[in-house]
């Protein structure tokens, strides 16, 4: 393991160590607009949901660390405290991309980056029509966080009214995360998609306390099969199962029967058979397995 001191670090290596390891950040494609009506759409990575009542998001332009400048959009802000913060989908983050090149203040990057304006309901920037979903906020607060290069500056914005593209919600209005292909950031030029082939769901803790690692019988604790998170699904059930004497499929009486005589070998089978099920979600047959096993 190699540990560096931050103070011991350029702005630049600081940067580039973090936001390598605080990765995926999700993007903020903030349309915003100053006292004179120029427009202008960038993307902020440092970005993320804070409450949801009130509902308040953060996002953080930073000071330039090559020359220490502020970004339009923070100007814009301190000028008329609103943004609408588009949600960026694969299909736009090309387009997305080149809206972040240092145009100048009065270029407005809908038109470079070929995107459609359309009017927001309660605030004055325009919102992106192609984005599926579009926040419009009122700016409450901004915190600057330092005055060197790389300072980022905290837009504590409050949501106020959410677009949501009917093509993303499913049948009881609800947004269906399957649907969207959202895309985030990471280190250097990395991104990452969030759609139906790469997102997985992790069951809630268990509300009325899992038993946790600690209560997990000796054998299963210390399995050089299970993984870690394979204990951690055993661990999350409230009390451990009784042994169900009906259980037994054709594989248990196999290896019940085949390595009767080698214990060892017949626990590293049982465990890779729990192992399955619980890649399946089957944390009861899991249990079952290991206990009917145990039994034996
Ligand atoms: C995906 C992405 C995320 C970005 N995140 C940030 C960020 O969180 N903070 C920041 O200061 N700049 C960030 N940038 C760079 C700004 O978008 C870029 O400096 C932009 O030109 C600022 O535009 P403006 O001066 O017109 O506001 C990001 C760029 C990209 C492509």
């Amino acid at each position: 393991m190699v540990s560096i001191k931050l103070s011991d670090l350029s702005a630049a290596q600081k940067q580039n160590y973090l936001q390598h390891a605080i990765a995926p950040r999700p993007i903020c494609f903030a349309s915003t607009i100053d006292k004179d009506g120029h427009v202008n759409l960038s993307p902020y990575s440092f970005f993320n949901l804070f409450s949801s009542n009130p509902p308040i998001v953060v996002f953080s332009p930073a000071r330039r660390v090559r020359d220490n400048s502020t970004k339009h959009t923070l100007q814009n802000v301190m000028e008329v405290a609103e943004v609408v913060i588009n949600i960026v989908d694969y299909d736009m983050v090309q387009q997305m991309s080149l809206t972040s090149c240092e145009y100048d203040k009065f270029t407005n990057e809908f038109e470079k980056a070929g995107f459609t304006a359309q009017k927001a309901t309660l605030v004055t920037p325009p919102m992106v029509k192609e984005s599926k979903i579009k926040l419009e906020c009122k700016v409450n607060q901004v915190i600057p966080l330092g005055m060197e290069g790389g300072a980022g500056n905290l837009v504590i914005a409050e949501v106020l009214m959410i677009h949501v593209d009917e093509s993303v919600l499913d049948e009881d209005n609800k947004i269906d995360q399957t649907k969207l292909d959202l895309v985030a950031r990471l280190g250097a030029n990395w991104y990452t998609r969030a759609n139906a082939q790469t997102i997985f769901e992790v069951e809630k803790p268990n509300l009325n306390l899992g038993i946790g690692f600690d209560q997990l019988p000796i054998a299963i604790r210390n399995s050089t099969i299970l993984s870690g998170n394979d204990l951690a699904k055993l661990a999350n059930v409230s009390e451990i199962p009784a042994i169900d004497n009906t259980f037994i499929d054709e594989r248990m009486k196999h290896i019940i029967q085949y390595y009767s005589i080698n214990p060892d070998d017949m626990e590293k089978e049982l465990h890779q058979y729990a192992k399955e099920m619980l890649q399946h979600g089957n944390v009861n047959t899991a249990w079952q397995i290991l206990l009917t096993g145990n039994d034996n």
